[in-house]
């Protein structure tokens, strides 16, 4: 693609936030994919980051830049205590959750349920703001429960617009936060695009950037030409050569063959077991590389099993490769 947008905040291209899948191993291989890509943490409750381990909850390798941290609270004091300290253990940008939909956190009055209370999430995001230099931004829906039309997403948002909240990740469709699971959140309420456009569309100064179904190369030609960038989720962890496949077309990066990827990657796995972290933890990234291909089903197989034993080490990569292969012959 030729004409690219332009994006103050950090890249046209970012792999969403997912808990339980995102985290540092997760990110280092997604990086050798796509280094242009703007990489999310999962959520971390600004409590946690306050009280918790640390280094166990925020630290992440220098490869992984561009990186976001997602907070997840609404108590501008608590949330501007936690953003001070991610952006001294380096982070790029600080990103308030307005969109899970799950019962935990709705007892806990954050997530998409802020929604329904844009005064409020305005002076979380004032707090960080002051708090920090690194850019604040905010991954909402585009409505919950009953409220689903635009008028309510635009109110969100244009409160927030005033307080200086410049970015916008909008997920495009609704939560509904009773009796749906937050599995079913992300599939059953139907993708709206055309009301996160128009939110594009009143607010040009804005950054939007879209998520919510994006797939292919052709998905996100298609809609970096009406947004500021877009998000992928699912598709970025179930099958991740597609990152390449997009950083390709949008930077003119050179496709790297899957197996290099791989090679990559083993120097970080060899350190991270000599650090006492267990194969499975990084190889569960890995299992979708070569969804498509001949022998995946190999591939993916041998390293779930494999990597199930405590001991496991990079033999259980070669061991993966060698079934792939014996499978596709
Ligand atoms: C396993 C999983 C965990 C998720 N965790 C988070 C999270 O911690 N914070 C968040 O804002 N969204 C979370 N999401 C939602 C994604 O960020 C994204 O908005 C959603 O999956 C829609 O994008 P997609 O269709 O490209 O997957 C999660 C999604 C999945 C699949």
């Amino acid at each position: 693609m030729t004409q690219k947008p332009e994006v103050r905040i950090c890249s046209p291209i970012a792999v969403a936030p997912m808990m339980d899948w995102t985290d540092r191993h997760c990110r280092v291989f997604h990086r050798l994919l796509a280094p242009h890509a703007c990489l999310f943490t999962e959520m971390v409750v600004a409590q946690a980051v306050i009280h918790g381990d640390r280094q166990q909850l925020l630290g992440f390798d220098a490869s992984e830049h561009p990186l976001a941290l997602q907070l997840g609270g609404s108590d501008p004091g608590l949330l501007a205590a936690a953003a001070r300290i991610v952006e001294e253990f380096g982070y790029d940008q600080v990103n308030l959750n307005v969109g899970c939909p799950s019962s935990r956190v709705q007892s806990g009055r954050f997530g998409a349920c802020l929604m329904a209370e844009p005064v409020l999430v305005a002076e979380c995001y004032r707090a960080m703001a002051e708090a920090i230099t690194i850019p604040v931004t905010i991954k909402t829906r585009i409505g919950i429960d009953d409220h689903d039309d635009y008028e309510f997403l635009r109110e969100f948002v244009s409160t927030l617009a005033d307080a200086g909240c410049p970015t916008f990740y909008v997920h495009a469709r609704k939560a509904i936060l009773q009796g749906l699971s937050p599995k079913q959140n992300r599939d059953v309420p139907p993708l709206r695009y055309d009301i996160a456009l128009r939110l594009k569309r009143e607010f040009p100064e804005l950054e939007i950037v879209l998520n919510g179904g994006l797939r292919t190369v052709a998905d996100v030609r298609r809609h970096l030409a009406d947004f500021d960038g877009v998000m992928i989720g699912r598709e970025a962890y179930n099958n991740p050569y597609v990152l390449a496949l997009i950083e390709n077309d949008l930077f003119d990066t050179p496709l790297p063959a899957r197996d290099n990827v791989v090679a990559s990657y083993l120097p970080y796995v060899k350190r991270q077991l000599r650090d006492g972290v267990r194969l499975h933890s990084m190889t569960r990234h890995i299992q979708g590389l070569y969804a498509g291909e001949p022998g995946a089903r190999y591939w993916r197989r041998t390293l779930s099993e494999g990597g199930a034993d405590r001991s496991a080490g990079v033999e259980v990569i070669e061991r993966a490769h060698a079934a792939r292969l014996a499978a596709a012959a």
